[in-house]
């Protein structure tokens, strides 16, 4: 949810922003824009389209002129406004937009500045007094251009250096963000400083690139990652200077004795990350090209965790199995399509593992005062392990003393830092928005957990741990299978993309997999779709079936409610409902009964959320191709939602 990129370096910034901006537009995509400063040697001559060129009198030092494009729309929007504006420098800023206050327009665009771009700033996060800031910036004579909460940080950081003059610049940043409520990840450029940075974080990601006399600064580890594999993952509530010759990290308030801002021993790490990993491989879209890497990227997500005797090792979370073995309870937050993978979850624990299992919205969650006692685990499900109302749920768990577990799949993530432990999904970078490898990634890790703490309490056999744990292994034959179908959901497609709703039927396992695959569909086709357990129908959906309803209902035989699944199915055949059967291989009962029939591998009833959701991952992927709506990239939607 918004992507930002800094760079200061030897080399020309203006392209480095652009790339990186590029590749962090799933964040957010509604508008973007830079800012660069040349330095005034550099700058003799050059064209000032939307420049904001030399500082006012108040800043101190000499002011350079900082050039600042913003557009509404894509990032190429912006890099074709860019080529004409003839900009050069080697420090500058970037933003990639998804709104929250004020529409998408060249003016909300960020990044904001004071009156003559003294301070200029990107910023990912919502700051919630951002009015009464505004308010008072005003009655000091400020004049806003934007509906933006965060031009508020321009002026105010603006203002504390003209009433401090004193103050280095980062002390002027890190003095108005103690004035400051909600989340923030910042970078500030100064026209007077040429040779500075300032980034800070609070609730919002920011990591630093340090390469061979360049740095970076990041929402994500995607911008950067050409450039650099070597970097600091900030933690919470600190602030980074930069400079060319190095950078110090500190505390944003915490002080020592001396009253000093506590300085912050960065850790630089190296990223696992490849350039080919977030690259499309050939394939038109990042959804189907993850889609169709399942096999290979859940294997990796089991390897070395499912051993040849079907044992099951999870490092991160092995210490912690007795504690977690007596828990009384299992609380599983989470937003969106993680939230279905954990209801899938409270399927496999429960019945796996014979512990309770409460799963909740992580944003319901925060709110309604939750009963969580010292012995109850809880985990929280991210993808990207950023999503504001999931680490908000986190907090409040270990606040309230509970063992917090992460299941996440974005390395060094807010969440996977906050939690006590947890496991990574290894499923690698996830780029369309809509979410399909992240899912099954869940589901597979959150199976090898179940089958982990099952091994802990002893709640099944040794040799029944043994043949599930390698029939999970297996799993990933089936889904090469399911995927080996993909021609069939295609051909549907085609039939479909006309539809004006959808109902996803499933009871059981695959009751989740029906609300995913509804999920699925409304977000990248904009058609609209309900996901339902199966017997619920009858309690109101079934009044929306008639001949133009296509009706998907998942019926593996090795359920053991499949009899009354094919009731169900009745139940919409009646009413001249369009049936849509998923079903396993091998069953023809369908063949003549239903509109179509899709058909995966047989799987046991466990494993079968990984399979089912195969068919409906492709059916909305095609379906959406056919209707040509920009799959990767949805209206309205961000991959990583660092707002509440
Ligand atoms: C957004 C994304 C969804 C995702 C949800 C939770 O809405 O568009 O695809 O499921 O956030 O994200 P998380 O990163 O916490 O899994």
């Amino acid at each position: 949810m918004c992507g930002i990129i800094a760079y200061l370096g030897p080399r020309q910034a203006l392209e480095i922003l652009l790339h990186g901006l590029q590749r962090m537009e799933y964040r957010g995509y509604d508008s973007a824009g830079i800012a660069v400063l040349s330095q005034l040697a550099d700058a003799a001559g050059s064209g000032s389209e939307g420049a904001a060129a030399a500082a006012s009198a108040a800043a101190p030092g000499t002011a350079h002129p900082v050039k600042v494009v913003k557009r509404a729309g894509k990032v190429a929007r912006l890099a074709a406004a860019v080529e004409a504006a003839g900009i050069e420098g080697s420090l500058g800023i970037g933003h990639t937009r998804w709104s929250t206050h004020g529409p998408p327009n060249d003016s909300n665009s960020h990044p904001h500045c004071s009156a003559g771009c003294e301070v200029s700033v990107v910023h990912n996060g919502v700051l919630e007094n951002y009015g009464s800031l505004k308010k008072m910036l005003q009655a000091k004579g400020y004049t806003f251009s934007s509906d933006t909460d965060t031009e508020v940080l321009a002026h105010l950081v603006f203002d504390t250096r003209k009433e401090h003059p004193a103050l280095a610049p980062e002390e002027a940043v890190r003095k108005a963000l103690t004035l400051v409520t909600g989340a923030f990840g910042v970078v500030f450029l100064f026209s007077d400083q040429p040779d500075l940075l300032v980034g800070a974080r609070r609730g919002s990601p920011l990591i630093l690139g340090v390469g061979e006399g360049e740095y970076l600064l990041a929402s994500d580890a995607s911008a950067i990652v050409e450039h650099t594999k070597h970097v600091v993952y900030l933690e919470e509530d600190t602030l980074v200077t930069v400079r060319r010759g190095g950078y110090s990290i500190s505390h944003i308030t915490e002080t020592g004795a001396d009253g000093k801002p506590l300085p912050h021993d960065p850790e630089v790490v190296e990223l696992e990350l490849s350039l080919e990993k977030i690259e499309k491989g050939g394939h038109p879209h990042f959804m189907i090209k993850e889609i169709m890497e399942q096999p290979e990227v859940l294997a990796n997500a089991m390897r070395g965790r499912i051993l040849d005797d079907g044992s099951i090792h999870l490092g991160g979370i092995k210490p912690l199995l007795p504690r977690i073995a007596k828990a009384s309870r299992i609380i599983i937050c989470a937003c969106g399509t993680s939230l279905h993978a954990g209801m899938v979850a409270e399927y496999l624990i429960e019945s796996m593992c014979r512990v309770p299992v409460e799963v909740e919205y992580a944003s319901e969650f925060r709110y309604r005062t939750p009963i969580i006692k010292e012995d109850d685990v809880v985990i929280a499900i991210s993808q990207s392990g950023e999503t504001a109302d999931t680490l908000a749920a986190v907090k409040l768990a270990k606040e309230a003393g509970a063992l917090c577990l992460g299941f996440v799949n974005v390395v060094g993530s807010s969440i996977a830092r906050q939690t006590d432990a947890g496991v990574y999904l290894h499923v690698g970078p996830e780029i369309g928005v809509a979410s399909t490898k992240a899912f099954t990634g869940q589901v597979v890790v959150l199976s090898m957990f179940a089958l982990a703490l099952a091994a802990e309490r002893g709640t099944l056999s040794k040799e029944e741990l043994a043949s599930r744990g390698l029939a999970l292994r297996d799993s990933t034959k089936l889904i090469a299978g399911a995927l080996a179908n993909a021609d069939k959901a295609y051909e549907m497609a085609k039939s479909f993309r006309f539809a004006h709703s959808f109902l996803y039927l499933g009871r059981g396992f695959n009751y989740p997999v029906a609300l995913e695959g509804a999920l699925k569909l409304k977000e990248i086709s904009y058609i609209h779709a309900e996901g339902y357990a199966a017997a619920e129908m009858k309690h109101g959906p079934i009044a929306l079936i008639d001949a133009f309803m296509p009706v998907v209902i998942m019926a593996p035989k090795t359920d053991p409610t499949y009899d009354k699944i094919k009731a169900n199915m009745e139940e919409v055949a009646a009413r001249d409902g369009c049936l849509i059967v998923v079903t396993d291989e091998g069953n023809d009962e369908f063949d003549s009964r239903a509109e179509h029939v899709l058909k995966v591998p047989e799987s046991p009833e466990w494993i079968a959320p990984l399979v089912y959701s195969i068919p409906l991952q492709l059916l909305s992927y095609y379906i959406a191709a056919f209707r040509k709506c920009p799959i990767d990239q949805p209206r309205n939607l961000a991959k990583s939602v660092t707002v509440e």
